[in-house]
């Protein structure tokens, strides 16, 4: 009995083992995509699935920059350094004027170090993209096509792949270069059931190729601790000096916790702690300073707690504090404004290192909404 026990035992760490092997050595494809409206979005979960009926074929989808849009805010942002990590990339954009978007050309300017550093040579890589009336959208398949040219990478077209069993009697986006949606071509839902069809089959094909290529070229890895060291970074930062973020503090009244403008980001907070202001009132009449310093502390504490929020959770994001406005209620004889700032200014670099030093106001107001003792205005330069 007990020799029957262990070799079951044996055969179940074998087959363990074996499973985590192939895991191992199963090829990664990034389907990196950029979408205003989500278009783009579907085409890139078709090619998903195309790429994962490879059975020795990861697909991992995520997006060049953080969008508000329902379908797209909880999807992952791909750092610019963990490109060359992947055994092949699936690019998506929505077609701008014949081109790409300029929310993927933002993206794919900041490869510059890539591209210097051969790192993407030899990767394999194929494009799709989500068009209106489909007008240019060859076009903006061969632009794309060249940015990735001078990266060096093996260019995957579609060719005429699927092409008999679509529906013809409506306007398909289907190009040799690689698949496109008609998304104002709406006699039916877009991506139209042949458009989807297409991506399928684009990431189905793609994924052999990947697959066969493989550790052909040996690009220079960024491997997947690195990456995950890089995004564990500021939380450790915050574990080891034992930093805990507050809820984020709801509006009370009608504006936003925080605006993204471009690549900055503004917030507004003052001392709000666990749903009551901490110590609320004057300095130099009901406060002392120390009263002070604690609300301005609680009240950046709840600037990056917004900020987090902005960032879908992950303070890497960050790429520097540009500025700190704190505005304290004190008598109008007051005049160590920058001391009580300190503690903010000093909380910021604490966490961010290099990254949080900031140009910096201060200044004393005859009262601050909610009875306050402070309220801080922040703004961040992120990616
Ligand atoms: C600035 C701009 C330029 C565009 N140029 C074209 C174009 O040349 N040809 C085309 O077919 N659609 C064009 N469109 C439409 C988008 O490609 C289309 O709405 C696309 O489906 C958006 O993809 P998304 O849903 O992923 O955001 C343009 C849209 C914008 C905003």
């Amino acid at each position: 009995m007990k020799n029957i026990s262990k070799i079951i035992t044996a055969f179940l760490l074998l087959i363990i083992t074996q499973s985590m092997m192939a895991q191992e050595h199963k090829a990664r494809v990034l389907v990196l995509f950029y979408s205003d409206n989500g278009g783009t979005y579907e085409l890139a979960k078709e090619i998903s699935k195309g790429i994962e009926t490879q059975g020795n074929v990861q697909a991992v989808i995520k997006q060049v920059k953080a969008s508000t849009h329902p379908k797209l805010k909880d999807i992952p942002i791909a750092s610019v350094e963990e490109l060359s990590s992947y055994d092949g990339i699936a690019f998506g954009s929505p077609v701008y004027f014949g081109n790409i978007s300029t929310g993927m050309s933002e993206f794919l300017s900041k490869t510059v170090g890539l591209w210097t550093t051969h790192a993407l040579e030899g990767m394999p890589a194929t494009v799709f993209m989500s068009a209106g009336s489909g007008a240019g959208k060859e076009l903006a398949i061969q632009s794309f096509w060249n940015s990735l040219a001078v990266h060096g990478m093996v260019l995957v077209s579609n060719g005429i792949r699927g092409a008999e069993n679509i529906d013809k009697n409506t306007p398909q986006g289907n190009t040799v270069l690689g698949v496109t949606s008609l998304a104002s071509v709406k006699n039916v839902e877009r991506p139209s059931e042949s458009e989807r069809y297409i991506a399928r089959m684009q990431g189905e094909n793609f994924a052999k190729i990947a697959a066969a290529l493989k550790d052909i070229f040996p690009h220079k890895m960024t491997s997947e601790n690195d990456i995950q060291e890089k995004t564990a970074n500021i939380n450790t930062v915050l574990k080891q000096k034992q930093i805990i973020l507050p809820q984020v503090p709801k509006p009370a009244g009608n504006y936003q916790p925080y605006v993204r403008s471009g690549n900055l980001v503004f917030i507004n907070q003052v001392a709000l702690k666990d749903g009551k202001i901490l110590n609320p009132g004057k300095l130099g009449l009901s406060l002392t300073e120390e009263q002070v310093k604690e609300a301005t502390k609680v009240t950046m504490l709840n600037v990056l707690s917004v900020l987090n929020e902005a960032l879908g959770g992950d303070l890497n994001r960050v790429k520097r504090c540009v500025q700190l406005t704190g505005i304290f209620n004190t008598k109008d004889d007051y005049t160590k404004h920058a001391d009580l700032m300190n503690i903010a200014s000093d909380l910021t670099v604490e966490v961010f290192g290099e990254k949080g030093k900031h140009a910096r106001a201060t200044f004393g107001a005859s009262s601050i909404p909610v009875n306050s003792s402070v309220e801080i205005q922040a703004v961040f330069e992120v990616e």
